[in-house]
């Protein structure tokens, strides 16, 4: 037996105010286009934005459904998106807010399991890694170089071709 390591590291800002212009861009419009998601349900707003690697802009918020597991997240509507409009056109930058049914958050959250598992795919199908920028509407700001750090173990694509 031996033990293997899985090192993650993020930088973590206090605030929006120390990022450089693009990012703070990026995530002020992830906190705007929070207020196109539908979530009459569970009240909790996300928005994401990506700037692609041809400079466009791509949106996404949660859009649910009264059948709950119909319900999209943000992260996985913006990437269907991106890929509808921009096929094979990398993703250089996501940026993930949100907010309460009060509108207030004060922290990052991070992509659920669902969307990690699409983040890392449109990685490995575009050959290009995601920065993924998380930040509330306050408080601190956390930048991950590459979505898929966020998914150690990960089941891809090679799995299903390789043989038993
Ligand atoms: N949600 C997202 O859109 N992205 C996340 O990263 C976490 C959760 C949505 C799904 C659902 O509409 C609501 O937030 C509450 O889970």
């Amino acid at each position: 037996m031996k033990k293997e390591d899985y090192t993650f590291s993020f930088e973590v800002y206090d605030s929006i105010d120390e990022l450089n212009e693009h990012d703070a861009w990026l995530l002020n419009q992830a906190r705007e286009v929070t207020q196109h998601a539908y979530a009459p349900y569970s009240h909790f707003q996300v928005g994401a934005i990506a700037r692609l690697d041809n400079g466009q802009i791509v949106a996404g918020s949660n859009q649910e459904n009264a059948s709950f597991p119909v319900g999209l997240c943000a992260e996985r509507v913006l990437l269907a998106s991106a890929a509808s409009l921009f096929p094979k056109v990398p993703i250089e930058t996501i940026a993930i807010s949100y907010h309460n049914e009060n509108g207030e958050s004060d922290h990052p959250i991070s992509p659920c399991g669902m969307c990690r598992q699409s983040l890392l795919e449109y990685e490995s199908r575009v050959k290009h890694p995601i920065r993924v920028i998380l930040g509330g509407l306050e408080g601190q700001v956390y930048i991950i170089d590459r979505a898929a750090m966020l998914l150690p173990l990960s089941f891809t694509a090679e799995d299903l071709s390789s043989p038993l």
